[in-house]
């Protein structure tokens, strides 16, 4: 698409050509219509002027064919516009399923991230070329916003929920990152770095960056401090539901319905236990709010996910999946 370093920052992401395009369409589209109204407006002032001091020009009358064109015309480009957004958008909100997951909590004024092999990072993400990688975001104060223009992804991290939003790089390379949310006084130091690496590189990263303890290992020694493990295992009485094999797995709940066990439902049942209760169950469970914090359900939730239905739980079982890959 030639050179668009003069109109855009620089693209090193799989999606940012076509969200450029996006871009540039809707920019042409409106240089276009602003000229083509303004050249009007001095060709119609200059002949239909007032040509004497008597002069009454002829009462106009509606034109069927024109309101027609005004209507069609812009209908059409609206549809191709609004058509071209939504598949844009969809490209960057379906992640792919091999992605390497990626924890992010924004909280004033930093990045805290954390790597499913344990490293944590303040502010800044190293992460591999060309593999993609999957970000769970959310905040521990105030909405903040999760900014990379080079990759050209924007996502808020909001209290209360968690965000996902994903990229792969395509060049390695140091990318700024910023805090795109008005956060309070230090909102424009809330910056860092996005480090995209070869491969083999960031595995020596990674090795050296000590890797401490993994989310998923933490989140089960709270499992167990928290006494979570007294209720949610298939051999105790059954007063909770057992999590073996849950994660990605469609729930049924009391008084109907059902949904997928994600990320998000695992941490409203964490932090509001009654809001969607397990068909067969009581909402006996009490709330966590308060008492761990959002890196330690991040955690918990890491920890279930590696929980399969019955046999030995593999190690780490969503580690960094997509690393593997040259
Ligand atoms: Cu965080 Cu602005």
């Amino acid at each position: 698409m030639g050179n668009w370093s003069f109109f855009f920052p620089e693209g090193a992401s799989t999606t940012s050509g076509q969200v450029d395009a996006l871009y540039f369409f809707l920019i042409a589209i409106s240089v276009f219509f602003s000229v083509l109204i303004g050249a009007l407006l001095v060709v119609f002032a200059i002949q239909f002027r007032r040509k004497s001091d008597s002069f009454v020009p002829d009462a106009i009358h509606g034109s069927l064919p024109l309101e027609l064109t005004w209507t069609i015309i812009p209908l059409g480009i609206v549809l191709i516009i609004f058509l071209w957004s939504a598949e844009v958008f969809f490209t960057l909100h379906r992640v792919p399923k091999d992605a390497m997951q990626i924890n992010v909590v924004g909280k004033r004024w930093m990045w805290k991230i954390q790597h499913m092999t344990g490293q944590r990072e303040i502010s800044e993400l190293h992460v591999p070329v060309g593999v993609p990688i999957k970000l769970t975001l959310t905040s521990e104060d105030v909405i903040h916003s999760f900014f990379v223009p080079a990759f050209r992804i924007k996502k808020d991290a909001v209290p209360g929920r968690y965000n996902t939003i994903w990229f792969q790089a395509t060049k390695p390379g140091k990318y700024h990152l910023f805090c795109a949310e008005y956060c309070g006084t230090k909102h424009s130091g809330m910056i860092g770095s996005v480090y995209v690496m070869e491969p083999a590189q960031f595995q020596t990263w990674l090795s050296g960056a000590g890797s401490g303890t993994t989310p998923s290992a933490a989140g089960e020694k709270l499992f167990t401090d928290l006494a979570c493990v007294t209720c949610h295992r298939a051999d105790t009485g059954q007063r909770g539901p057992a999590l073996d094999g849950l994660f990605g797995k469609p729930v049924k709940l009391a008084g109907g319905g059902s949904l997928t066990a994600d990320e998000a439902y695992i941490r409203e049942s964490i932090l509001q236990p009654s809001a969607k209760v397990v068909e067969g169950y009581q909402p006996i469970m009490p709330t966590f709010q308060g008492i761990v914090s959002e890196e330690q359900v991040m955690q918990l939730v890491a920890y279930i996910q590696t929980l399969r239905s019955q046999g030995p739980k593999p190690e780490a079982a969503n580690t960094a999946a997509g690393m593997a890959k040259p």
